[in-house]
């Protein structure tokens, strides 16, 4: 089968992100909590202080942005990016309620970034590269907005095996229905989970000082419906795939999954394991 064109993945991932910002509302506050340490090495990683202009890719329903808001502070500002503008109202929305107003959302394709060159102090992304159908051009236009000297901190998903968080419900869909072999180079969320392939497309862009790191860490629930529950909300993909599946299917897959992630209990919490790809780069002087 052909592979679909740029602009039909793009047209794709604003619609598969729309449909599920509301799930990302709902959930908002479970995940803020449990990912917040992704957002801190990010902050880290982009080297962010007060009076810095930060560009967050891909920034959904507002992370990193809002913390790399809150990290620059009023001297400085934050512009959030991406596709799906409902995931952005949500975001909108978080900021003003924190009362945080020096940071903007705007649609756009982080393929072509709509701002001058040299225009930003850092550029912070989490868990967005992997869905572009054209990631060195988007790593060509990240060293282009750059100012001299400044960083980019990107975080991806590593390798399906050592992320059960994600990997449960995709090997369960699996034992139901056949799903062909996935183009290594396509789009998804395993797209740059590779070691060293977003290094060395940061390198080929320019940037100098690569540095990589697979970070590990777990999300914790209390019962395990809300782990099915709270993915299938959020999950764009997953959801995907799920809606292959029959009725009957997904009520022995949905029992499947629970059961599965119950094998992950300690004590008074499941803890699914993740693991992340941090990637950081300077731009030369
Ligand atoms: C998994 S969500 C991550 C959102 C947020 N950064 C976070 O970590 O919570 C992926 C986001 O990337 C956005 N996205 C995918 N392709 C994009 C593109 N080409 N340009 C801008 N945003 C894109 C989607 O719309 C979606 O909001």
């Amino acid at each position: 089968m052909a592979s679909p064109l740029p602009e039909q993945v793009i047209n794709s991932q604003r619609q598969d992100w729309n449909r599920v910002a509301g799930g990302w509302e709902k959930w908002d506050r479970f995940f803020d909590e449990q990912m917040a340490f992704l957002n801190h090495r990010l902050v880290a990683d982009a080297r962010l202080r007060s009076g810095l202009r930060v560009l967050d890719l891909g920034s959904g329903t507002g992370y990193p942005a809002l913390l790399a808001a809150q990290t620059v502070g009023a001297n400085g500002s934050v512009v959030g990016i991406d596709l799906a503008e409902q995931m952005l109202e949500v975001a909108g929305r978080k900021a003003a309620s924190v009362g945080l107003s020096h940071i903007t959302f705007r649609a756009g394709d982080v393929t072509i970034l709509p701002f001058e060159t040299a225009s930003f102090d850092a550029v912070t992304t989490r868990f967005c590269l992997m869905f572009l159908p054209e990631i060195q051009k988007a790593a060509t236009e990240i060293v282009r907005v750059l100012k001299p000297d400044a960083w980019v901190a990107v975080a991806v998903w590593s390798a399906p095996e050592k992320n059960p968080y994600l990997k449960i419900p995709m090997d369960i869909i699996k034992q139901f229905i056949e799903l062909p072999q996935p183009d290594p180079a396509a789009p998804g969320i395993f797209r740059l989970a590779r070691p060293g392939e977003l290094a060395g497309m940061l390198h080929q862009a320019g940037f100098i000082d690569v540095s990589e790191q697979e970070f590990l860490g777990d999300v914790r629930f209390a019962v395990a419906e809300d782990y099915y529950s709270s993915l299938m909300d959020i999950a764009a993909p997953i959801q995907n795939l799920w809606a292959k599946l029959s009725a009957t299917q997904q009520t022995e897959a949905k029992q499947r999954i629970i059961h599965t992630a119950e094998q992950y209990r300690k004590g008074s919490v499941i803890a699914l394991p993740i693991a992340v790809r941090m990637v950081a780069g300077r731009k030369s002087g």
